[in-house]
Parts: structure tokens; C-alpha cells; sequence
């Protein structure tokens, strides 16, 4: 196993207080919107070492399907053509040069969706590479965009980039082997940290969703979100100390002020003591190739549409991936986050990412391929997935369907779906003392799992456009 980090990185420019004002207060919106919200782009460089590593077709006949797609059109889905059309002042206000995106200012279902530019774009990474992306006509194109706003990516921060195969995080649930995404995301420390925290109780005797089940699961979720804000960030500017983020006994431990009868107030919890510590539009797909080769991919603009620019020329978004910093110490991003030091902005970090892509193990052998978009919710959403299979019996495809819920320590509330939580259990828990709230439908959870003759069935979230295909 390997875990590609592909993850963006603050600009050279970058500084713990670009998004303050002269008091000290975050700006609205400036890490979210605009040339000024964009990390320098990882994914390009990503595929390029993925393929290095491991492809088996030729590059360009990698790129090509994606080619013919962006040069011929494709007619998009219903969401796509209702997203298009409610983000078409946002994209207006966002960009100077004609694309795409903004060629039309309502779309339908079936309208074909051309894109010229990127083609152009893609076709030289095609021929070159990643230097068809991180210098030349593209890096131009890029670094143009950045002066018509406030943009500060720079030829150097293009040629500077490079993405990094780590270690992955794996630990056990039950007989399971859990294999995930090590730091700059936190997804895989948090996933291992939950599991070993509710591994001690009975959820199948009590479960899918019973009052108890829940009660453990949001316990354990309010305290691997405080260890998230104040321990984790990118390891190669802040010594994240996993090896106690990931042992059992302190997990176990983190629990034993949990009690049935009440909720404990976030408030009331803050990150663990760290022994010996030095003085901080999201898209999942899953894979298994025909000789049973497992790959889980989480790659991401973060917001929908990202920044909303799209470089002049080059057809293709910025991302907004900045906002994923800890702009000003419990000042909460997009996603309600807070984070402190660990996360803080500084040259060339990568910002700490909630991305959970996911392979389970069983006696050595796949078992489960799994994950999702949805910020802040991905961890707890790939947690209650795999939950579904192991502990309550579902099929792939009921796991990734069945409603959710999510507690992430602040804010210090349960947020749960619409059909998630009968009536009646969300009434005990409110007595607890636990404050719920119901959102709209979030993730698109995505998976596969081998069934016990060896075939597989897969998981496509019903909340999305997601699709499962086989052979
Ligand atoms: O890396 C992260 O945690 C976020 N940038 C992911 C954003 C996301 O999933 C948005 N999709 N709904």
C-alpha cells in the first residue's frame, strides 16, 4: 500500500495574516473567493507520479478520453446544470476572460458542456507532462490570472511543486485492517482514532442509529475533532504526533469521561495531552482493477467551483483550498473547523485536509474500497459507512445510501439528515443534553467491497450523480 499526497500548498508570498484586516480580523470571503483564495495546484503532479509509479496504459493514452470530452462536449446531469446556473454571477464577478462556464447563463439538463481551452490545456500536459502544466503556456496562463485579481502564485511556486508519496495510517477494527491518508489530511488518523474509540462497545447488539449507538459514535467524533484542530497539520512544518494520535489505550481513554446519561458539552473537552510534546468540489472515486489492485482517489477544489476563477486561456478552475488553513487561530473556515498553530499559514505548508480515502483489509486481503467528499464531514461519513457493513449487515449499496449524522467537537452540535434519527431517539438525546440540528443531504460516499466468493459489489451515493460500472 501507498498514499500519494497530492494536497495544494500555500504560496511562497503567503503569510499568516493575509486574510486579516489592519485589526487583526478575518476578512469575509478572501480565502474563499478569488485569485487570492487558490493553494498552488497539486493534482496534475499527482497523476503524473501515480502513473510513474504504477500505470500500465501510456500517458497519452491516458489523457485522451479526457480530451475528447472537454474539446467534443458532454451533456451534463440535472445537478450540473442547476449548479452552472446558480453560480453564473458568482463566475461573472469572479472573471475578466471568457470560458466556458460562463458562456451561457442558464443551463439544462443535456446542454453539452464544451471546453475548448482545457482541451488545449490537457493536451499539453499530454505531450509534456508535467511541464506542460507547471511551466511553459499554462504556468504563463496562470500566473496572468494571478494579476487580474490579487493573486500571489508565481512561476517559481509552479516549478517548485511537487507531490510526495508517504507512509500511509493503518490500525485495526475487529478483524479489519483500516489503511487511510496519513497528514496533511487528517482523515486517516481521525478514521483509526474512531474506530479504536467505540471498538470496546456493543453497537451491533444496539443498533443502526439507536440512541446508545449514537451517543457513543458523536462522543467519540467531539473528541477526535478537538485532537484534529489542535494536533494536526502538515508534517513537514509541524510534528504531528501520530504515534499517540493512533494508540489504542489513549483513544480508549479519551472516552472515559463519556457518560450514558448525559452529553458531555464540548466545552468541556479539549484536545489530549500530548506526552513529550514540543512547543501545529471534492470528488471520491473508488477502483479495482481485474487483478484485484485497489485504489481510492479524494481530490478536490474544496468549494463548490473552487475560487470561481477559471484561468484566462487555460479553461480550467483555481482552487480555494487556502480557506483549509487556520486563517486566524478559532476563527472557524467554511466548514466550521477552528484550528491553531499546527495549521497556521505559512510558505509552502500544505493545509490540513479532512480527505479519508479508504482500503479495508480482512486476513490480508481487500475487503473494502471507500470514500467521499464533504469537508468536514468526510471523516464521519466514511466511519458510519464502514460501521454500516461491518456492524449493522448492510450491502455495500445501503451503506452508502443509509442517512448520516456528524458531531466534529465545535460547533457543539449533532447535525443530522433529514430521515437520519427517529423521532423518538433524537427526543432521548435531546434530554441528554444534546444539541441537534438537521441539514440538508452532504457526501457523496463512493465504494466497493468484495463479496465472499471473490466478485464485488459497489456503492454509488444516491445523493449525487455517482455511478457504478463494471465488468
Ligand atoms: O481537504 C478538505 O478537507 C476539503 N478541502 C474537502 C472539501 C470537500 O470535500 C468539498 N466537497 N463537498
Amino acid at each position: 500500500t501507498d498514499a500519494l499526497d497530492f494536497r495544494e500548498k500555500a504560496p511562497l508570498n503567503a503569510k499568516e495574516d493575509m486574510y486579516w484586516d489592519k485589526e487583526g480580523n478575518p476578512i469575509t470571503d478572501l480565502s474563499l473567493y478569488g485569485q487570492l483564495a487558490a493553494g498552488v495546484p497539486g493534482t496534475v503532479d499527482g497523476m503524473v507520479k501515480a502513473h510513474e509509479k504504477y500505470g500500465k496504459l501510456s500517458w497519452k493514452e491516458l489523457l485522451q478520453p479526457a480530451i475528447d470530452l472537454a474539446e467534443k462536449g458532454f451533456p451534463i446531469t440535472k445537478q450540473q446544470a442547476s449548479e452552472l446556473t446558480n453560480k453564473h454571477e458568482d463566475f461573472e464577478k469572479y472573471n475578466k476572460v471568457a470560458n466556458a462556464l460562463i458562456s451561457r447563463s442558464t443551463w439544462s439538463q443535456g446542454d453539452l458542456l464544451i471546453q475548448k481551452d482545457l482541451a488545449n490545456t490537457l493536451k499539453l500536459v499530454q505531450q509534456k507532462g508535467r511541464n506542460g502544466f507547471y511551466s511553459g503556456k499554462t504556468a504563463d496562463l496562470i500566473v496572468n490570472e494571478m494579476k487580474r485579481g490579487n493573486g500571489i502564485i508565481t512561476k517559481k511556486d509552479l516549478k517548485n511543486y511537487h507531490s510526495v508519496w508517504r507512509k500511509p495510517v493503518s490500525g485495526a477494527y475487529k478483524d479489519y485492517n483500516v489503511i487511510s491518508m496519513p497528514p496533511p489530511s487528517s482523515g486517516g488518523i481521525a478514521l483509526v482514532s474512531l474506530f479504536q474509540s467505540i471498538e470496546k462497545y456493543p453497537l451491533k447488539k444496539w443498533g443502526f442509529q439507536s440512541d446508545s449507538t449514537i451517543q457513543v459514535m458523536v462522543e467519540a467524533e467531539r473528541r477526535v475533532y478537538a485532537d484534529r484542530a489542535e494536533h494536526l497539520g502538515d508534517p513537514d512544518f509541524f510534528k504531528v504526533p501520530q504515534k499517540q494520535l493512533l494508540d489504542k489505550t489513549y483513544n480508549v481513554n479519551r472516552m472515559n469521561n463519556f457518560s450514558f446519561d448525559r452529553a458531555t458539552p464540548s466545552s468541556a473537552v479539549k484536545a489530549g495531552e500530548i506526552i513529550g510534546k514540543e512547543s501545529m468540489e471534492t470528488t471520491h472515486y473508488v477502483i479495482v482493477d481485474k487483478d484485484g489492485n485497489a485504489a481510492s482517489v479524494t481530490t478536490t477544489l474544496n468549494g463548490s467551483y473552487g475560487s470561481l476563477v477559471v484561468v484566462g486561456g487555460a479553461g480550467f478552475l483555481l482552487n480555494n483550498e487556502m480557506d483549509d488553513f487556520s486563517v486566524k487561530p478559532g476563527t472557524p473556515n467554511m466548514y466550521g473547523l477552528v484550528g491553531g498553530k499546527a495549521n497556521a499559514i505559512q510558505p509552502q505548508k500544505r493545509m490540513l485536509s479532512s480527505m479519508t480515502p479508504s482500503i479495508l483489509e480482512k486476513d490480508g486481503k481487500l475487503f473494502m474500497v471507500v470514500g467521499t467528499p464533504g469537508g468536514s464531514t468526510i471523516i464521519t461519513s466514511v466511519f458510519q459507512t464502514i460501521l454500516n457493513v461491518v456492524d449493522f449487515g448492510m450491502t455495500m449499496q445501503e451503506a452508502v445510501a443509509a442517512s448520516r449524522f456528524h458531531h466534529q467537537w465545535l460547533p457543539d452540535q449533532v447535525d443530522y439528515e433529514p430521515k437520519a434519527i427517529s423521532e423518538n431517539v433524537r427526543e432521548t438525546l435531546r434530554k441528554k443534553g444534546y444539541n441537534l440540528k438537521e441539514r440538508n443531504a452532504y457526501g457523496r460516499v463512493d465504494g466497493i467491497l468484495v463479496n465472499p466468493n471473490g466478485t464485488y459489489q459497489g456503492g454509488a451515493d444516491p445523493r449525487g450523480d455517482d455511478k457504478i460500472e463494471g465488468y
